[in-house]
């Protein structure tokens, strides 16, 4: 099952805005589990349903080769944008295709360290993804899954006003895929480690953090229906107001706090 809710350009072009940085702490954590004893090495990690690369980049610093995979032509597009904009790794260190991560036979058997999902895993089909996972990763290959929450403001009112603006405008196009919980999803293997979490907290703009709204589905699925409507510039002065020195008239930035969820497999040897 493939989903192309994500596919549009200009969705792309706001993931690959407004979307968060994962934190460093995630892919020391990552690199970590990958170096173990017993584990295949560093060699290649492929990402799929990487979005824009997101978790894509990161990797680059522990494995020699890295693609990313993506289903939505937009979203490769806007990673490769980004990569050529860095210019940090050329093409032999990071690729990005277009593809379904429920067919990877770009891959051969037994030829990759790392499979990783970052907040994709519920737009896939696990069972076709897990037989795929198992075909080409190298006995010692790790799978790790990760998501995280929607950053929460540190303003209680802030909080309550993004509530209510979910309850009043995106309930109804929210799929149950929004927000997984990763308890709800097997790993097909031995998952000692169990749930890890990191935390993942940014200091952001008003327009940072309704631009990371306008990114989630239920947003987008909204916009479709309403394609003239303010309610992103109306959230965006009502959060201003909340947000502005009453001396300076100045924006004061926004901490959000969120957790990243981490799963992790290792194919056995
Ligand atoms: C919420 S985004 C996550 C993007 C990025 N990994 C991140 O962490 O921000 C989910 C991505 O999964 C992609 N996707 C959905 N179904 C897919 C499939 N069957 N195979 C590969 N990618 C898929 C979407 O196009 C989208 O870019």
């Amino acid at each position: 099952m493939s989903i192309l809710l994500f596919e549009g350009e200009t969705h792309a072009e706001l993931y690959a805005k407004y979307r968060p940085k994962y934190p460093d702490a995630l892919y020391e954590m990552i690199g970590n589990f990958c170096r173990a004893q017993g584990t295949s090495g560093v060699g290649v990690a492929v990402d799929v349903g990487c979005g824009s690369g997101q978790g894509t980049f990161p990797l680059c610093d522990t494995f020699n080769h890295v693609v990313g995979v993506d289903i939505s032509q937009s979203q490769i597009e806007q990673a490769l944008r980004l990569q050529n904009l860095d210019n940090k790794y050329d093409a032999s260190r990071l690729s990005f295709r277009v593809g379904p991560a429920e067919d990877l036979s770009f891959r051969e058997d037994n030829s990759v360290d790392l499979v990783s999902v970052a907040a994709a895993i519920h737009w896939l089909d696990t069972e076709k993804f897990y037989k795929e996972v198992d075909r080409i990763l190298k006995p010692g290959g790790s799978l790790i899954v990760y998501t995280y929450v929607l950053p929460k403001p540190d303003k209680e009112e802030a909080v309550q006003m993004e509530a209510q603006f979910y309850k009043e405008h995106l309930s109804e196009y929210a799929s149950s895929r929004m927000f997984p919980k990763l308890e709800d999803y097997k790993i097909p293997y031995s998952d000692e480690l169990g749930l890890r979490t990191v935390p993942m907290n940014s200091t952001l703009s008003v327009h940072e953090y309704v631009g990371l709204i306008t990114t989630l589905s239920a947003s987008q699925t909204y916009l479709q229906h309403n394609p003239s409507s303010a309610i992103f510039d109306d959230l965006t002065q009502r959060l201003l107001e909340l947000y502005t020195d009453s001396v300076t008239k100045e924006e004061i930035k926004m901490f959000t706090t969120s957790t990243v969820t981490v799963r992790t497999g290792r194919k056995p040897l």
